[in-house]
């Protein structure tokens, strides 16, 4: 086995209704060692959601393969690809996908709770990375009570809570004013290089691109290094 954290190779996806046939991605070749922090840049409808999807077992590709540490996922079964992505990743996403009437700790701690950790432990746990990411006097809160940034460093808590290998990030400051935006991209740069976790940060933002150690448009489909 090689040491890539998460691969693909000839990765292709393509939407089909009556009317039209779009070729969202066309044999994309990505290979993500660890640690290692990279972006994806590229407009609006370039196909960023769809291949972080990818790459996280959420959707199938139409053609070609995504290994998530060495594991090629067409081999494994639903439940297999589950208990991988749940060991092996974290998720940012776009509309931050938190629960709306449970609490900031209840959030973070779900990803260990599904791990069967004994609930006190999560709770330790969640508590210390929601105090890292300046939340300790929001962990009560329910998501409904919290502000857009602070919902934001919610989600990033809960990526990070399971000790992911990746952590897969689509516009983690999309929706943020441009001060609570550096915020929560200071707190992920310093989070990961803490806990050593590999990050894709899908982005509109080029100034957030310059920072990455590499960096991808998607353009017609295509992986290009920028
Ligand atoms: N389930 C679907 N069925 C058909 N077309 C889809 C589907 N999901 C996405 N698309 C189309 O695929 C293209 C890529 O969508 P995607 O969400 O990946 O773009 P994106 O780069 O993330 O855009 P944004 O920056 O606006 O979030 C778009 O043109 C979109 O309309
Ligand atoms: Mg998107």
């Amino acid at each position: 086995m090689n040491n890539y954290i998460l691969e693909c190779d000839q990765l292709s996806k393509t939407y089909r209704d009556a009317a039209a046939k779009i070729d969202v991605l066309k044999k994309i070749h990505l290979q993500i060692k660890p640690s290692e922090l990279i972006a994806i840049v590229g407009s609006s409808g370039s196909g960023k959601s769809t291949l972080l999807h990818l790459l996280g077992g959420l959707d199938k590709p139409t053609y070609g393969t995504v290994k998530i540490a060495g594991k090629n996922l067409a081999d494994l079964t639903e439940n297999q690809k589950c208990h991988l992505r749940n060991t092996h990743l974290g998720f940012v996403y776009q509309f931050h996908h938190l629960l709306p009437e449970f609490t900031a700790l209840e959030n973070v701690c779900m990803p260990l709770l599904i791990r069967n950790t004994v609930p006190n432990i999560a709770k330790d746990k969640s508590e210390h990375l929601l105090e890292l990411v300046g939340l300790k006097e929001r962990l009560q809160h329910k998501i409904g009570e919290l502000s857009g940034g602070e919902r934001q460093r919610v989600a990033i808590a809960r990526a990070l809570v399971a000790d992911p290998l990746c952590v897969l990030a689509d516009e983690p400051t999309g929706n943020l004013d441009p001060k609570n935006a550096e915020k929560v991209l200071e707190l992920f740069f310093d989070l990961q290089s803490r806990f050593q976790t590999s990050v894709i940060i899908v982005t509109h933002d080029h100034a957030i691109a310059k920072r990455t150690q590499r960096t991808f448009a998607l353009e017609h489909g295509e992986l290009v290094v920028v």
